[in-house]
């Protein structure tokens, strides 16, 4: 997004996976957080997964986002590669319908965590709010702009509310 720096890495494990990750991306934007977006798999190209993983500190990233489904190893692969902090994403695009790919990314073994979200597109747009979360502990427009959210969801829910008649 736009020609700032990206401070968010989003990836995924193939252009499969585009729709959910546009949950997002739409976030991030919203957001206001410049972010890259690329296809690399864990699996298919696992070189270009470990060279990413191994720049994007270097490259200024602060946090890796990862979506992937059925035997989802990608966020946890990102995570073997960097000390930045990895979000992963299950994908339901398996028969299974996601919980091979939540329980691939979730049940990372001890030393080695990837802060996992729920399946899905809900999942997706919650990766990029708690990406905002982490960056915002450094950069305060972030925060303003997470606290604006909260506040426009808040509002949301009021007025819809309101308009119940059961
Ligand atoms: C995973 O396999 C991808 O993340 C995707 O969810 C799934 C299927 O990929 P395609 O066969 O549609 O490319 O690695």
């Amino acid at each position: 997004m736009s020609n700032e720096r990206a401070l968010v890495g989003v990836i995924m494990g193939s252009t499969s996976d585009a729709d959910v990750m546009k949950g997002c991306t739409e976030t991030l934007k919203e957001l206001a957080i410049p972010y890259e977006a690329k296809v690399i798999s864990a699996h298919r190209t696992p070189e270009q997964a470990q060279d990413y993983a191994s720049s994007a500190a270097g490259r200024g990233l602060q946090v890796i986002i990862a979506g992937a489904g059925w035997a989802a190893h990608l966020a946890g692969f990102m995570a073997a590669h960097t000390n930045l902090p990895v979000i992963g994403i299950p994908i339901d695009s398996s028969p299974l319908k996601g919980m091979d790919s939540l329980l691939s990314t979730v049940q990372m073994p001890p030393g080695i965590p990837v802060a996992t979200v729920s399946i899905g597109k809900g999942g997706a747009k919650n990766a990029a709010v708690l990406a905002g979360e982490i960056l915002a502990l450094k950069f305060p427009t972030i925060a303003e702009r997470l606290k604006a959210y909260r506040e426009k969801l808040t509002k949301e829910v009021l007025e819809k509310g309101q308009g119940l008649n059961l």
